[in-house]
């Protein structure tokens, strides 16, 4: 049946407010209490997650960005090296596989022609086995991996994507405790991100509340051109995956930077035309992001932080500020990517494009 937009304007801003219930759509089967079932993987799973010591990820676009958000779980969760990669670059690549490496390819469609002629690829060069996070059963991608692990976001319309990209987040979440597991993560440790998990459909709600203020925020950006993310750690994937957002809909030019390298060149663009948007959950990095904020207001450039409200941001600071809710460590960069995508979705509208069709983008790009 025709799916409907209902009382959204728009299918993106369905998409962004579903994203509690397609969260708990994924996390359904897949995990128990406090444990993950990995039998959620497949019957093949569990002789190839026995021989993993590595991991390479492949994907295009926002699906690139959950891959690199996945890098930092892995090295801080399952103590394994991991390299991610633009599927349009790997495949043209000299690759160089060391044994016991999982080839990971992320989709939404499970029909991008790069990421699956990585696939093709990455057959020959000797990978103890390929996974799919995807969220289309019956896709190429998922027919040609050895194994999937489906995300459960229901059809995504927008051509940006949202709620598919904070599920792959999730199925992402769930293969590092696996391969944690094996590589000396705690039954105590797992126990806890599992708890937290369960935890994460409430405080996406609790950030789409959040909306308002958010659309309040947005005018600051409607007559700009240009805008700068930052973040650090596992934050700097989020920044690009906002830039890229606004990119995407509201065709203002978007860039992202980890924080510290702001003084080896961004920061000669800052004045007070140049709009800053920093991603600052309450991490063992925060003091080092607010020494680089300071270096932004100390330029003049107006800065707008979404930042944890334990973090001691100031309302009468030199900034704009959102207050996020506390959240565990491993699940801020999903919880943070949801304000980000509102933002930019509230600029596209004060800009009149057409959100859920941007020109020159497609849905699913299969040509190379
Ligand atoms: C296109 C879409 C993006 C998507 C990318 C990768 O560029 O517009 O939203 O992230 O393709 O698509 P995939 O289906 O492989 O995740």
């Amino acid at each position: 049946s025709e799916i409907e937009k209902g009382d959204y304007g728009h299918f993106m801003l369905k998409e962004i407010y579903e994203q509690s219930a397609v969260i708990k759509n994924t996390l359904s089967g897949r995990v128990s209490a406090n444990h993950v079932l990995e039998e959620a993987f497949g019957i093949k799973a569990k002789d190839i997650f026995d021989k993993v010591n590595n991991v390479q990820i492949v994907a295009c676009g926002t699906s690139f960005h959950a891959g690199l958000i996945t890098k930092y779980w892995l090295e801080n969760i399952a103590k394994m090296p991991c390299q991610v990669d633009i599927a349009s670059d790997y495949r043209y690549r000299n690759i160089i596989v060391r044994p016991g490496t999982l080839f990971v390819t992320i989709s939404q469609s499970g029909e991008t022609a790069d990421t699956l002629a990585a696939l093709r690829y990455a057959d020959e060069l000797g990978y103890v086995g390929s996974l799919a996070i995807c969220n289309v059963a019956t896709s190429s991608l998922v027919r040609e991996s050895d194994f999937s692990l489906l995300t459960m976001a229901g059809r995504e319309i927008g051509v940006a994507s949202t709620k598919a990209f904070t599920t792959q987040l999730c199925a992402l979440l769930l293969l590092s405790l696996v391969l944690g597991r094996r590589n000396g993560m705690t039954d105590e440790s797992e126990a806890q991100h599992v708890t937290d998990l369960h935890k994460l459909p409430g405080l996406v709600d609790q950030v789409l509340e959040l909306d308002e203020a958010i659309k309040e925020l947005s005018i600051s950006f409607a007559d700009k051109n240009h805008a700068l993310f930052l973040g650090r750690g596992n934050q700097y994937p989020v920044a690009k995956e906002g830039a890229l957002k606004l990119k995407e809909i509201s065709y203002i030019h978007a860039e992202a930077y980890p924080a510290g390298e702001l003084k080896h060149g961004p920061l000669a663009l800052v004045d007070d035309k140049m709009p800053v948007i920093a991603v600052a959950p309450n991490d063992e990095l925060l003091g080092k992001l607010k020494g680089n904020l300071a270096e932004v207001s100390a330029r003049g450039g107006k800065l707008f932080v979404f930042a944890d409200e334990s973090g001691g941001f100031d309302d009468d600071g030199d900034y704009k500020l959102i207050r996020m809710p506390a959240v565990p460590d491993v699940l801020a960069p999903i919880l943070y990517t949801v304000p980000l995508q509102l933002l930019s979705y509230h600029v596209a509208i004060l800009k009149g494009t057409d959100v859920d069709h941007p020109r020159n983008l497609a849905k699913s790009v299969t040509v190379e």
